[in-house]
């Protein structure tokens, strides 16, 4: 799937601006990108809620599951129910193996009130993958979630993409997740937001950790990449 030329303002705000992006199938590109510079637009526009301004979506997928920056669970539906929804002929294992996934073993029957943000979330992510998608969008989903709990979903998710081989974009406030998780990292600019550069990491999933030295030079480039977006801003806010 490829975004050529994309352009999206808001009334007076130019948010996406001659955007152009390869999302490889099969792979986990992770986008990183200053606070509110468009990560959650750009998704909406692989998602087709978005119309571009200007610009081509070229081999837009149909089946798009959709992690959003919150959780969107029915209330008046139990965790277990929530999942089931999404793919009603999934069978109970498949179900169970994914709640097992996000570790809400002993919640299945819960309904989301019941349930922490962090476990609405996992609940969330759960569904996500119950979706049999050609493409998942995942906003942030770990944000809520403390250090342990994110790392094990980091490594639930090397898991299973190992096992599915999910076309995934995964947005992320967190250099090391993209490290950990994405074939490619897209490091993106400050509005008007364009791609600023874009980072291929070689190694297999499940070999990753972070210290491997190939990965620490990598941490280092994207830091070195997000802070000179964080530079601009001062000095336009100057
Ligand atoms: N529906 C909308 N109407 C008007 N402005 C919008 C709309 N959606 C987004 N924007 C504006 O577009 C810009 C980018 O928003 P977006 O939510 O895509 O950023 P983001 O990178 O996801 O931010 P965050 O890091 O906070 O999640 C912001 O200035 C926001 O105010
Ligand atoms: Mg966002």
């Amino acid at each position: 799937m490829k975004l050529e030329g994309v352009y999206k303002s808001f009334e007076e705000i130019d948010v996406l601006h001659n955007f152009n992006l390869t999302i490889s199938d099969k792979e986990i590109t992770c986008i990183l990108g200053p606070s509110g510079c468009g990560k959650s637009t750009l998704l909406n526009v692989l998602a087709g809620i978005i119309k571009p301004d200007e610009g081509n979506i070229i081999d837009q997928k149909k089946k798009i599951g959709y992690v959003f920056q919150e959780d969107r669970l029915l209330p008046w539906k139990t965790v277990f129910e929530n999942i089931k929804l999404v793919n009603k002929k999934a069978s109970s294992n498949r179900i169970k193996a994914l709640i097992d996934m996000v570790g809400l073993n002993q919640f299945e029957n819960k309904y989301p009130h019941q349930l922490s943000g962090g476990m609405r979330q996992r609940c969330s992510i759960a569904r996500a993958f119950n979706f049999e998608s050609e493409l998942l969008l995942m906003d942030e989903p770990f944000k809520s979630l403390d250090y342990d709990l994110r790392i094990n979903m980091v490594k639930g998710l090397v898991e299973i993409w190992n096992k599915w081989k999910n076309t995934i974009v995964f947005v992320t406030h967190e250099i090391d997740e993209a490290i950990l998780l994405g074939h490619k990292v897209v490091v993106l600019s400050q509005k008007p937001c364009t791609v600023e550069d874009v980072v291929e990491i070689d190694l297999p999933l499940n070999t990753r950790n972070l210290e491997i030295r190939e990965l620490i030079n990598v941490r280092t480039k994207l830091i070195k990449l997000l802070s000179n977006q964080e530079n601009q801003v001062k000095c336009k806010s100057a």
